[in-house]
């Protein structure tokens, strides 16, 4: 993309160490952005454009330069400054976005301040609303919105053009000010997206400056990760596209079509049930939630981290809401560390049990039951609307699924089956019959 962008982007980041330096009042250690800020987002930094659309493949590093860009607008424009940060939930916003707000404003030496009773960060001279929108109350709330300088739409895919609209009203509502500025970011999957049409086939194309990254402009990516982001082109050139290229591609064989509810029904539950999948560097650590009526599921994300070793699993899992003497499963193929787990306070940790030829059955077995995904689960979301099958030389979807983001599928997974099998469902197997 903009490598040559490198020369630019330390000026800019001189001038904005300065800044900050003289605002800092100087007992307060020097940071160097040059080392925070990403050398190739040069224009994302930079641009003044009134509406500023960031997408691009997977990792690339969109969401953390939106951020940094934002936090600075605190050290770099004098006078109050009103801004949103919006996500289709406020839920998922909560587990998401603003876990990055709160990261980066540690990386640039920013305090940052959050008041979780009306969700607005504060930091410098800078208010930042927090919102869904979602539901009526969250329209209400952005509809009494007036004067705001900049919104950023974070995943910009999952809102609705009318969404979009009215945030657009909140900032040119106002008086006309310079710098006032609508920011999105997401993933260029399906180009049945209003964001196509709006932004690319409609002829609207010159309202929005858009710039495009992928995982190589993200000098922070892990090389295992950008090679599995790689091999998926074999796997199936559609995901590949979107995910790796960061260009428009319409996924196919998408696994499951479950669907996404705000709330639980208000019925009494015939079990719960708990399980996660393990990971560490490059995949997260998954743990969720499972609430079964008869052959229907809810299915919420408690835990979705990388780095995190068996212990802090252990706690973060009993912190999120799994009772530590509950059974809870989780991937056989990994008894030592489910052994950990158990003596690091998460006692009913124990191997899930695998139908025959265990992927390919977990899949079918899910697919025989009615699933609904909770609305403030959105890892397992964005996981299951990019879970597709692998796909032969023409195209054609095996049965196979591509193994890419599926942590907390795996973990739904090993917790549905494992409780059906104890509760006594039978397992038919595929070859032969086979009762499990
Ligand atoms: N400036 C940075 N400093 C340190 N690490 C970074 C920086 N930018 C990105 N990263 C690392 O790269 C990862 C991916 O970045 P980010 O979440 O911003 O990508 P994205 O393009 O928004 O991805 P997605 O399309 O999946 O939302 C981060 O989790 C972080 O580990
Ligand atoms: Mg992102």
């Amino acid at each position: 993309m903009n490598r040559i962008g490198r020369p630019l982007v330390a000026i800019l980041a001189v001038v904005m160490l300065n800044a900050a330096a003289g605002s800092a009042g100087g007992d307060r250690p020097r940071i160097n952005l040059n080392n925070i800020l990403n050398p190739f987002h040069t224009e994302i930094f930079q641009s003044e454009d009134p509406e500023l659309w960031v997408y691009g493949g997977a990792g690339a590093g969109k969401s953390y330069s939106i951020a940094d860009k934002i936090l600075l607008k605190s050290i770099l424009n004098p006078g109050r400054q009103k801004g949103v940060i919006v996500r289709k939930t406020l839920a998922s916003l909560r587990k998401t976005t603003l876990d990055i707000l709160e990261r980066r404003a540690e990386a640039l030496g920013l305090n940052l301040f959050i008041d979780r009773q009306n969700w607005i960060a504060r930091v410098g001279n800078l208010s930042i609303i927090l919102t869904g929108m979602n539901n009526k109350d969250d329209h209400l709330k952005i509809k009494s919105l007036t004067d705001v300088d900049f919104v950023w739409a974070n995943e910009l895919t999952e809102l609705r053009e009318d969404d979009y609209r009215e945030l657009l009203l909140r900032i040119r509502g106002g008086e006309t000010k310079l710098g006032r500025q609508m920011i999105a970011d997401f993933n260029p999957i399906g180009k049945t997206s209003w964001i196509y049409d709006r932004g690319w086939a409609r002829g609207l194309d010159r309202t929005a400056r858009k710039l495009r990254y992928t995982v190589l402009d993200n000098p922070w990516a892990q090389k295992e990760y950008v090679e599995h982001l790689k091999s998926t082109a074999s796997d199936d050139p559609n995901f590949y596209k979107i995910y790796f290229l960061g260009e428009w591609g319409e996924l196919k064989g998408i696994i499951f079509n479950w669907d996404v509810v705000d709330e639980l029904p208000a019925i009494g539950f015939d079990e719960i049930i708990f399980a996660g999948d393990f990971g560490y560097s490059v995949d997260p650590a998954a743990v969720v939630r499972i609430y079964r009526r008869a052959d229907e599921y809810w299915i919420e994300e408690l835990v979705y981290t990388t780095g995190l070793t068996n212990r802090d699993l252990a706690r973060a899992a009993i912190a999120a809401g799994v009772p530590a003497s509950s059974e809870n499963f989780w991937d056989s193929a990994e008894p030592k560390s489910i052994e950990e787990l158990r003596l690091d306070g998460l006692r009913g940790a124990k191997p899930a049990t695998k139908g025959p030829g265990s992927v390919k059955f977990g899949i079918d077995f899910l697919l025989s039951k009615k699933i609904h995904m909770l609305g403030n689960s959105p890892n397992l979301i964005k996981e299951v609307r990019s879970y597709v099958r692998k796909k032969d030389r023409d195209g054609k979807s095996l049965p196979e699924p591509m193994e890419y983001n599926d942590h907390a599928i795996k973990a739904a997974t090993y917790g549905i089956v494992s409780a059906a099998h104890r509760g006594g469902q039978a397992f038919v197997g595929q070859s032969g019959g086979e009762v499990y």
